[in-house]
């Protein structure tokens, strides 16, 4: 066989789905109702966006940053709608991974799988960074003291020596998720009701210090400064695809997976354009200047309510909102290491599952120990900036592998079909591209030498291992 077409192998859609659950050593086990799967796409999206982006957001749109939102979220539709699409027809754990290695080969599978690692382990490394900073804001407001700053910020940081409470962070979602998936997606549940709670509790505060006069002119900075803030704010909607990590341990996924990916972004945009518009209507956009921090959202709550409180509270939602995205994502990224690994590209550990308890033990703490130390030690920022590179291209392989599949197997049961095909997947890739291209430089250098250490490993391993290629020889 060619190395072309070794490189462009697929592997048959009935085959991925026939695989689904079994890993070496014991099964996964399916306990994920609709309910559980929609929070958990809601856990790992909800979390810093809101909480810290907003505040970023308002001095480049002005009040129209609510719009900024909206174009955001029509710009994840699309690829929410395909991601819809796919899960339906191969729920497996591998989310665009295994779309891809269905549609588009191997060498483009391989790739994905290395851009989720962006939008998964690192991303969730560079949310977990910031966390101790919320817990002293929390800290502070409650007991007047907080924790020194050589252990909650990491090295580059100011006095930062290591980041050891994000290392907690990472090890508290590493414990609940030995314990199970099932244990996992009911904390999961309760955090995100919490943070939900939190908003909304949010909005009610500063709606009574809500002044029309604050949302004229309601976009100062014309098309241009909204849709610089769009590109902004897409970071807040990342993780809506979570879900389709469980597609092993879902109760009905065929049913419940495109369900859950469309329930979870509706339920984010709605929190999202409330929480916006309360906050622009409750604090003139030219004083986010200022309050343009990590506490933004908690500034905004107190200066509405003339006390100290409510900005504790929302400093508490930040906390728990961190916590859930540090849970869900993680759980995401062991998953596609184990759809991986059934497929030889990576090593067996990564697919071995504990007998008893039914989840991938070896696999979670690699994954741990991975992030702990990116999270303790690495100071993340432009990292972070390339996470939403690496997502949106995910995103683009999955609007491609929408279309590939619907021409070249138009008979396979679909449990949900994107509406208006072929223009929404073409829409959503040609949007995803959009916004990468209005991503900085650095950004696509970070991005590119990723995808080169990416293709090293998979000829140096990958290629050589490979399930698929080692059936044919
Ligand atoms: N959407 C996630 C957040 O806003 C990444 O934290």
């Amino acid at each position: 066989m060619t190395l072309a077409r070794r490189l462009l192998r697929t592997k048959p859609t009935e085959r991925i789905v026939a695989e689904g659950g079994h890993g070496e050593g014991g099964e996964l086990r399916r306990t994920m109702s609709l309910w559980q799967l929609t929070l958990f796409s809601v856990g790992a999206t909800l979390g810093t966006g809101i909480f810290v982006i907003l505040g970023q957001a308002v001095p480049k749109a002005g009040p129209a940053v609510v719009l900024a939102f909206v174009l955001a979220a029509v710009t994840a539709l699309f690829s929410a709608l395909s991601y819809a699409e796919l899960a339906g027809t191969i729920p497996v754990s591998g989310s665009s991974y295994s779309y891809a290695y269905a549609t588009l080969g191997e060498l483009v599978a391989w790739v994905c799988g290395w851009c989720l690692m962006l939008e998964y382990a690192v991303s969730v490394a560079a949310v977990a960074v910031g966390w101790g900073e919320y817990l002293n804001a929390f800290l502070r407001a409650v007991f007047g003291f907080a924790l020194p700053d050589a252990i909650t910020r990491s090295p580059g940081q100011d006095g930062g020596v290591i980041n050891v409470a994000a290392v907690v962070i990472v090890l508290l979602a590493t414990w609940l998720l030995l314990y199970g998936a099932s244990e996992s997606a009911k904390a999961n549940a309760f955090f995100v009701l919490i943070k939900i709670a939190v908003l909304l509790f949010f909005c009610a505060v500063t709606f009574t210090a809500f002044r029309s006069g604050n949302l004229a002119p309601f976009a100062p900075m014309g098309v241009a400064g909204i849709t610089a803030a769009a590109s902004q704010v897409f970071f807040s909607y990342i993780g809506f695809d979570a879900a389709s990590t469980a597609g092993e341990e879902a109760k009905n996924p065929k049913r419940d997976l495109p369900l859950a990916i469309i329930l979870s972004l509706a339920i984010v945009t709605a929190v999202y354009v409330l929480v916006a518009l309360a906050a622009v209507g409750a604090m003139p956009y030219t004083s986010f200047e200022a309050g343009g921090t990590e506490a933004s959202l908690a500034h905004v709550a107190d200066l509405a309510a003339g006390a100290t409180w409510p900005g504790l509270i929302v400093s508490f939602g930040a906390v728990v909102a961190i916590a859930s995205v540090v849970l869900t994502v993680m759980y995401g990224q062991t998953r596609i290491l184990f759809a991986m690994s059934r497929d030889g590209l990576i090593p067996r550990v990564f697919q071995r599952v504990d007998p008893r308890r039914q989840v991938p033990v070896a696999n979670t703490l690699i994954v741990a120990a991975f992030v702990s130390v990116l999270a303790g030690l690495v100071p993340l920022g432009q990292l972070a900036e390339a996470t939403s590179i690496g997502t949106l291209f995910a995103f683009a392989i999955v609007n491609v592998g929408v279309l590939v599949l619907r021409y070249r197997s138009p008979e396979l049961p679909r449990s949900f079909r994107t509406p208006l095909f072929p223009a929404t997947p073409v829409l959503g890739a040609v949007l995803c591209v959009v916004v990468m291209a209005g991503l900085a430089g650095v950004t696509w250098l970070a991005f590119g030498l990723w995808m080169l250490a990416g293709l090293i490993c998979y000829f140096l391993y990958g290629y050589g291992h490979s399930r698929l290629n080692a059936e044919v020889e």
